[in-house]
């Protein structure tokens, strides 16, 4: 039978004590609807329908790349009102599966396996044993056979005694939904309308309620202040960490590791403490990466070595690379195999050709150097004029004595050579030595000034 889902996002996060909707707060740099959203789309759902109410506009513009389905409650009245403002677009003829916006770890496998419970029931629910309940529903069963959800208000001390709770993601016919929403009321301690009620409603209807788990509590559990942001988000690094690490990466400290996106790895990847990988980055075999990297969108290749207080984004590492410690790759470097960077170099929109070297304390912006080049500590390309950028080409086994500042648009031929301390204004021809700096004059006729 098709389905589609009905995400509950619309509660404030009043806890949160934030301008941010609550579910768009981030799990490893991610919105925790978006992961969901995520987990969602591997289900096959018909559609995706969102109950929102708080930050319309965020929310919308965050998930506008998923294709969802908007369903604004105007008031927040309880889950069963939530859920009634999907109801115009769900079919009588198809399943509906609820769930909340705020616990992003819930696994693909875990809502696999309610869907194939709803297949041999009328409504499929997902529970979850816990030591301390206090504040969630609780199931109520007579016997095997689940009768009613209980809210912690509402609950007598006897039913509080309960461990088994309510997870909020739940299962079940269009048609049964739509009749049971339409006869909800709000008699109860917190004046909402639950959808929690269902459940009561099903079972006098004599209607079959199986429910499974998760395989881990962890995948239910809701984010409702920042101290529980900060454990889910550590919860979600060490999973991530320890697939890692199966992948045959070594992680110095798993628990000093942060991947907010994407990693496709190689084998033999060593990773000191504090590295923290942003949006899409691939790193190849043999690759080690120092303490305190931050590796953002970039592409490191094999037997690459970058060393710490790194920082890339958008780079490309060629084979047998090294950088830093404290180096810094923007947007669009391109280091080629057997080159190297050293300590506070940054680089920008820079080729940096096979073997060559940068290794201190250099600037190269807008630059391609070619194969076997020589920068010296020092070397600035001054690339921009206040207004416009202009390039530097710099020959293959050119060397650059140290303090050289390349006025560009700059060229410097092949196997040239630049005398330390000048300022390159002009075309430097293949071979050629360029020296541009005031000459040196000694005083031998000078007298120190005595006190
Ligand atoms: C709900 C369940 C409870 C369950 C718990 C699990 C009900 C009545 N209670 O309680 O049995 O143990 O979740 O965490 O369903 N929301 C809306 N609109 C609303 C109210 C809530 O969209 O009017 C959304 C919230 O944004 C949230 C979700 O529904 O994502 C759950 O709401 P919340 O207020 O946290 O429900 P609980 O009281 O925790
Ligand atoms: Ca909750």
């Amino acid at each position: 039978m098709t389905f589609s889902v009905v995400v509950l996002a619309a509660g404030k996060g009043t806890r949160m004590k934030s301008s941010l909707p609550k579910v768009l707060h981030p799990i490893g740099g991610k919105p925790m609807v978006q992961h969901i959203v995520d987990t969602v789309k591997k289900l096959g759902a018909t559609n995706i329908h969102v109950i929102y109410g708080h930050g319309r506009e965020q929310l919308q513009n965050k998930l506008s790349h998923n294709g969802l389905s908007w369903c604004l409650q105007e008031q927040q009245l309880g889950t069963g009102h939530a859920v009634q403002q999907a109801i115009p677009y769900i079919k009588d003829n198809e399943d509906v599966l609820i769930l909340v916006g705020d616990a992003p770890l819930i696994k693909e496998s875990t809502l696999k396996q309610l869907i194939a419970v709803k297949k041999d029931a009328d409504l499929a629910l997902l529970t979850v044993n816990l030591e301390d309940p206090t504040g969630m529903g609780r199931i109520i069963r007579q016997g095997e056979q689940v009768t009613a959800i209980v809210e912690h208000k509402d609950a007598t001390e006897q039913q509080r005694q309960i461990k088994e709770t309510n997870t909020g993601m739940m299962m079940m016919g269009g048609s049964d939904l739509k009749r049971w929403l339409s006869a909800l009321n709000c008699n109860n301690a917190q004046g909402e309308f639950y959808l929690t009620d269902v459940i009561e409603m099903a079972a006098k209807e004599g209607k079959s309620i199986h429910a499974s788990q998760p395989s881990c509590a962890i995948e239910v559990e809701g984010i409702n202040n920042r101290v529980q942001l900060a454990s889910i988000e550590r919860a979600y690094q060490a999973e991530q960490a320890k697939t890692l690490m199966l992948q045959g990466v070594s992680l110095l400290d798993p628990s000093r590791f942060d991947l907010r996106g994407e990693v496709e790895v190689g084998q033999d990847i060593t990773i000191d403490v504090n590295v923290i990988i942003e949006g899409k980055v691939k790193i190849g075999s043999n690759v080690t990466i120092g303490a305190n990297c931050i590796l953002i969108d970039s592409i490191i290749e094999d037997n690459a070595t970058i060393h710490a207080n790194s920082i890339l984004e958008q780079a490309i590492v060629g084979q047998h690379c090294n950088v830093g410690p404290y180096a810094r790759l923007r947007p669009g470097t391109v280091m080629k195999e057997q080159s190297r960077v050293g300590n506070f170099v940054e680089m920008k929109k820079t080729i940096l050709g096979k073997g060559s070297k940068a290794n201190h304390l250099t600037y190269l912006g807008d630059t391609e150097v070619g194969e076997g080049a020589n920068i010296g500590a020092g070397t600035i390309t001054c690339n921009y004029d206040g207004v416009n950028k202009f390039k530097t080409f710099i020959g293959d086994g050119a060397f650059i004595g140290s303090n050289s500042a390349l006025v560009a648009p700059a060229s410097i031929g092949i196997n040239a050579t630049i005398g330390a301390g000048s300022v390159i204004t002009k075309e430097v021809g293949d071979n050629e030595l360029a020296i541009a700096r005031a000459k040196q004059r000694n005083i031998s006729t000078w007298c120190r000034p005595e006190k």
